[in-house]
């Protein structure tokens, strides 16, 4: 039974808690990946991470997370609005992928509108907080059991 998911935070993430609280909440990335395992827990979820600021690593976590991944979430930071590279590893992993961002990215500034991964993912949760982990993690579970 798949169970093994990999959540990959991009670009700026790992100074969530120092960036507007009004927008993404005040939390660590630390707390949030706490919410997180919580909410892999209570699916029967087993959920590693994974934070980097330069896209080539990022890129090559993709390469590999076949490995020891059943199922992806991304929330890639502003590369999701403009890193076409990212699209292309995300299709070399051969894995269900879900778009998670904490912001409704849609309400935002225009070029927060394009997501390099559209079409590419399973799922696209943006808006809903920490909570649309949880969402994220119930859409991999369906694709795992499907
Ligand atoms: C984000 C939205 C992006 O536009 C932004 O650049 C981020 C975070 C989110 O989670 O809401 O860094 O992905």
């Amino acid at each position: 039974m798949k169970n093994r998911v990999t959540v990959l935070h991009g670009i700026n993430l790992g100074a969530l808690d120092r960036r507007p609280a009004e927008i993404y909440g005040g939390l660590s990335l630390v707390r949030l990946e706490q919410q997180i395992g919580r909410f892999g827990r209570e699916l029967g979820l087993e959920v590693r991470f994974f934070q980097s600021d330069f896209e080539g690593e990022y890129v090559q976590e993709l390469h590999k997370a076949g490995d020891f991944s059943d199922g992806l979430i991304l929330n890639p930071g502003a590369w999701t609005h403009y890193a076409w590279a990212l699209r292309d590893a995300l299709e070399v992993s051969g894995l269900p992928a879900v778009e998670v961002h904490l912001s409704d990215v849609d309400s935002r500034e225009a070029f927060r509108r394009v997501s390099v991964l559209e079409g590419v993912c399973i799922a696209r949760v943006a808006g809903k907080g920490p909570e649309g982990y949880r969402d994220a993690l119930a859409h991999l579970k369906e694709a795992f059991t499907a």
